[in-house]
């Protein structure tokens, strides 16, 4: 116990704060010039001058929030008493509804002004949004409202309330507002009315994903601050750019590579992180995702999850939808619930496909005719553990832990590949490095 209390890693020489995902380093490597187009949409904030909504899109990871975040910092730093500049930030994954939405705003503004009381819930959506026009008339100057993952909102709730939001300005005596919005999606605005769509595009900022050698860049400055100078082997940090920029050229995704990188090699009690450190770290992320993945899926998905792998692990050139199908209603029979029809599985294949659980190829040929041939694009064991950690799936586990099969009757030898295929085999997942 002494011992395991004790431990000293040899690998940090100081906090291992600069590596988390909340900590924003003071310089944003890369993202100079974005920095400065926001700057110069938002610069008018300081003189008193309404800016133009704005809009910054980007993939996950490509630092839309981080730069918002230096960008206010620094305005908020100039700031004069003449020209009051406040800044209302809401991320919109955090509120479900356009009232929430409203009310937060509210409430934030509450914060900076003295003797005000909280917005209560209860009161009509419309009396929120005149309570937080008065409470900006009250504050004055220039309001930018942030609304961090706005398509969260609009998916969620809609989006009505951006209507009111990109017009505020005809409600307001005294202040004047705009809206900062950060989308992961370029799309989201098709869903508004054409009128909020137009008023909030004024302005748009696009970030592109981080390429290898910027990500390279960004884990080296952190990596500085955290390492001992022989914890890293020069290989270590461009892996976890490469990976990372194979996927969306994500920094976060980097960052999370090299931190997992380092507590596997901690726990090991090794001196030195190694690319099959980076390795190690990028399967159990993945393993993660998968595994939060499988959670989300309808009863009857895992189900049919759930015999396409086992199937698969039975017969490695996978199974067809006909057996699936036989398989699934095994199951259900034996779960004592009623099968779908066999179309709506049909359906359910195409889904699984989609979240990259499946591969369902078409082939054609042999007594089979057309049909589709499943099989399994994560790893089995793993997949199979979290399909059963959900109850209605728990006696399956039994049953295959006891090697018990008879629920899989192929009834054909195996497809003879790959003549009959029409689309061409992925590649396999895992190392291409
Ligand atoms: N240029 C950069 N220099 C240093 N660190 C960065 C840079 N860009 C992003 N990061 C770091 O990467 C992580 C992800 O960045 P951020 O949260 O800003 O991404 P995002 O575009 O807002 O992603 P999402 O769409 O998922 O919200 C953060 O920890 C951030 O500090
Ligand atoms: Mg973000």
């Amino acid at each position: 116990m002494e011992e395991l209390l004790s431990h000293r890693s040899r690998l940090y020489k100081g906090s291992l704060e600069p590596l988390q995902e909340y900590y924003v380093p003071s310089r944003l490597l890369h993202r100079e010039a974005e920095i400065a187009r926001v700057l110069v949409v938002l610069r008018s904030a300081l003189t008193g001058e309404v800016p133009s909504h704005l809009l910054v899109y980007g993939k996950i990871g490509t630092g839309k929030t981080a730069v918002i975040t230096q960008v206010q910092k620094e305005i908020s730093r100039r700031v004069v008493p003449e020209n009051p500049v406040t800044f209302l930030s809401v991320n919109c994954a955090n509120v479900d509804t356009n009232y929430a939405l409203l009310q937060t705003l509210g409430n934030q503004l509450v914060e900076t002004l003295p003797g005000q009381e909280p917005i209560p819930t209860g009161w009509s959506q419309d009396r929120v949004y005149r309570s937080l026009c008065t409470l900006a008339d009250e504050r004055g100057g220039i309001l930018l409202f942030v609304l961090d993952e706005i398509d969260k909102l609009v998916h969620n709730a809609g989006g009505d309330v951006l209507y009111s939001l990109a017009q505020m300005n005809r409600d307001l005596k005294k202040a004047r507002s705009a809206i900062v919005g950060i989308s992961n999606d370029l799309k989201f605005t098709e869903g508004l009315d054409a009128r909020v769509r137009s008023r909030l595009s004024q302005e748009s900022i696009i970030f592109p994903p981080y390429n290898q050698g910027q990500l390279r860049d960004i884990l080296r400055e952190r990596a500085r601050e955290v390492f001992q100078e022989e914890a890293l082997d020069p290989d270590v940090l461009d892996r976890c750019a490469f990976y990372a920029s194979q996927e969306s050229g994500d920094a976060r995704r980097a960052l999370a590579l090299l931190r997992l990188a380092a507590q596997i090699t901690d726990r090991a009690g090794g001196r030195q992180i190694r690319a099959e450190h980076v390795v190690l770290a990028k399967n159990t992320l993945e393993l993660d995702i998968i595994v939060e993945c499988v959670k989300t899926l309808s009863a009857h998905c895992k189900l049919l999850l759930w015999v396409t792998i086992s199937g698969y692990e039975r017969r490695r050139s996978g199974v067809t939808m006909g057996e699936a199908y036989k398989s699934y209603e095994s199951v259900c029979h034996q779960l004592g619930i009623a099968p779908l029809v066999a179309r709506t599985l049909a359906e359910y294949v195409s889904e699984l496909e989609t979240l990259g659980l499946v591969h369902a190829e078409i082939y054609s040929g042999g007594r089979r005719g057309r049909t589709r041939l499943i099989t399994s694009a994560v790893p089995s064991h793993e997949t199979l553990r979290a399909l059963e950690e959900d109850p209605l799936l728990k006696p399956l586990s039994q049953q295959r832990t006891s090697g018990q099969t008879s629920l899989f009757r192929f009834d054909g030898q195996d497809p003879p590949a790959p003549r009959g295929f029409i689309s061409p085999r992925p590649p396999p997942a895992g190392e291409t490095a």
